[in-house]
């Protein structure tokens, strides 16, 4: 009876993730991504416990852990079909439940400056933390509509930016995904219109901020301060949007 409930509950999971896959195949959902990397060949054995590793027989690559794993941008090259996006920041959708191993992840968001970013080193926002249903893959999608620049960064309509998102998991890896933009005015028609359908919060993610504080003194006690001084959980409304 138990095995049943679980096979069951697998079972959903997977129609779940493939209704998730069958409607957008992403990891940034909004404004886009660079590609599809959400793969994973060849075997830990055949790299030798490399994140990727060459393989000369056939002259390809190896990402026995998953191609997103690989730093900076999940290993996908800069893209050329670049999205639109507002001088005075965004909307940024994402989809973090796609590895296990995501009950909690901590979240930042950086940005690289230029055609192919020499760093992607401007932070934009983060970390802050979010918490998944599970330890296993899920659905879901979070949204932060409006996004901000990094500090002390001013750019004009035409610039090219990378935007990446970095998804550090309860087990401290970080998987990185990334979207190529071109800045445009805020408000131009160019730019992806936000809805409620490509902008929500699911309502299986929730969402804690770290707050970072100044010197910190010495003494266990500041390193696990009590919960409510460092996190405010923030809930929310919105339904999730999978089926
Ligand atoms: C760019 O092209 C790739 C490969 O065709 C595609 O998977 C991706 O969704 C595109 N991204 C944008 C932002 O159009
Ligand atoms: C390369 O060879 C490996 C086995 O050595 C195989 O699993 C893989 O599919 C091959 N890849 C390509 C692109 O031919
Ligand atoms: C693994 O997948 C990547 C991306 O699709 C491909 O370029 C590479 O050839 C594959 N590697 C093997 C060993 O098949
Ligand atoms: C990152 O690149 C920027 C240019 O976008 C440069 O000004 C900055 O010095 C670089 N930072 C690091 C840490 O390399
Ligand atoms: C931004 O500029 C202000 C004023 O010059 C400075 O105090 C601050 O440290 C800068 N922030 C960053 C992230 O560079
Ligand atoms: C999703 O939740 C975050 C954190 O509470 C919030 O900042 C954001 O505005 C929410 N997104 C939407 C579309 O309501």
């Amino acid at each position: 009876m138990a095995m049943q409930q679980l096979s069951l509950r697998w079972a959903t999971l997977i129609v779940l993730l493939w209704a998730a896959v069958a409607r957008a195949h992403t990891i940034i959902t909004y404004p886009g991504y660079r590609g599809n990397n959400l793969l994973t060949n060849g075997t830990v054995a055949e790299a030798n416990g490399l994140g990727v590793a060459y393989n000369s027989k056939n002259d390809s690559l190896y990402y026995p852990y998953g191609m997103e794993w690989i730093y900076p941008c999940g290993g996908m090259p800069t893209s050329t079909n670049r999205s639109y996006w507002p001088v005075g920041g965004g909307a940024l959708a994402m989809q973090p439940g796609w590895f296990p191993g995501h009950e909690t992840a901590l979240i930042y968001i950086n940005m690289g400056l230029g055609e192919v970013p020499e760093n992607m080193s401007h932070t934009v926002l983060g970390p802050f933390q979010i918490t998944g249903p599970s330890n296993n893959p899920y659905p879901g999608t979070f949204c932060l509509p409006q996004v901000p620049l990094p500090a002390n960064i001013s750019v004009k309509p035409g610039d090219f930016a990378t935007i990446q998102v970095v998804e550090a998991a309860k087990h401290g890896a970080g998987l990185f995904n990334c979207v190529d933009i071109i800045f445009a005015e805020n408000g131009d028609s160019k730019i992806a219109e936000v809805t409620t359908d490509n902008c929500f919060n699911s309502s299986d993610l929730s969402f804690q901020y770290v707050y970072t504080t100044s010197g910190i003194g010495s003494g266990a006690a500041m390193l696990q301060p009590p919960r409510h001084m460092w996190t405010a959980v923030v809930p929310f409304l919105l339904a999730a949007a999978f089926m």
